[in-house]
C-alpha cells in the first residue's frame, strides 16, 4: 500500500480500498458518473425536511422504462442530490421570490438501486420490494453511520407506486 501510495497518489488507493469494500456487503457502489449518464428529472424542496433542496436524477431508460408503466427493471439506479437550503444570519432558511428555497452546499448523494432477490432479508415493514438504499458524501464516500433502515421504513408503504415518490415525475 505505502508503495502504491508512492507511486500513483492517494487518490487512487483510496479507490481500490473502496471497491474491496463493495465485493463484501455492501451492495451498491456510489454511481460515480450519474452527472453525465443520468438526467435531472425533477428538482425541489424536499416535502419532509424543511431545510433542504433535492435534485434526483435517473437514466434515460428508466426514464422511459417509467412512462411505458413498465416496473422498473433490476439493476435500475436512481440518485438524489441532497443540498443543504440557504440559511439567514439568524439560520431561519431563506425563501426567494418565486417562493423556492435556494440550494447551497451538496449535502449528501442518496441512491436507490434494485437487485434480485435483493428484498428477501427485509421484514415486511423495511422491505421495498427489491430495492436497497444507500448514501455517500458528495465525494462519494459512504456515510457508513446513517441508519438505512430509517430510509427503508419511510420508502416502504409506498406499493403502489414502487415504492418511488416521483414515479409520476418520470412519467
Ligand atoms: C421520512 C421519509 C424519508 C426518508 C427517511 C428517506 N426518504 Fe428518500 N424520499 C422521500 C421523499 C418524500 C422523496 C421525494 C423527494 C422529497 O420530497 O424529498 C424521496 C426520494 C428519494 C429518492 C428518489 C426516488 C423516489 O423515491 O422518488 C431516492 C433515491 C431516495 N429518496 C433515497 C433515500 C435514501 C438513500 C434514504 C436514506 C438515507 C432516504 N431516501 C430516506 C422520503 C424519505
Amino acid at each position: 500500500m505505502t508503495i502504491l501510495k508512492k507511486v500513483l497518489g492517494a487518490g487512487l488507493v483510496v479507490t481500490l480500498a473502496a471497491s474491496a469494500a463493495y465485493a463484501g456487503k455492501e451492495r451498491i457502489a456510489f454511481p460515480a458518473d450519474y452527472r453525465t449518464k443520468m438526467q435531472n428529472y425533477l428538482s425541489l424542496d424536499r416535502t419532509q425536511n424543511d431545510d433542504q433542496v433535492i435534485r434526483l436524477f435517473a437514466t434515460e431508460e428508466t426514464l422511459k422504462a417509467a412512462k411505458s408503466g413498465a416496473e422498473l427493471p433490476n439493476g435500475t439506479v436512481l440518485v438524489a442530490e441532497i443540498y443543504k437550503a440557504k440559511k439567514d444570519k439568524d439560520g431561519k432558511v431563506i425563501v426567494s421570490s418565486l417562493g423556492r428555497r435556494i440550494r447551497d452546499k451538496l449535502a449528501a448523494i442518496a441512491v436507490m438501486q434494485k437487485g434480485e432477490g435483493w428484498g428477501a432479508k427485509f421484514p415486511e415493514e423495511l422491505r421495498n420490494g427489491d430495492w436497497d438504499f444507500a448514501i455517500f458524501s458528495p465525494a462519494g464516500e459512504r456515510l457508513v453511520k446513517k441508519d438505512l433502515n430509517s430510509c427503508r421504513a419511510c420508502h416502504a408503504p409506498l406499493k403502489d407506486t414502487q415504492h418511488l415518490f416521483s414515479l409520476e415525475h418520470m412519467q
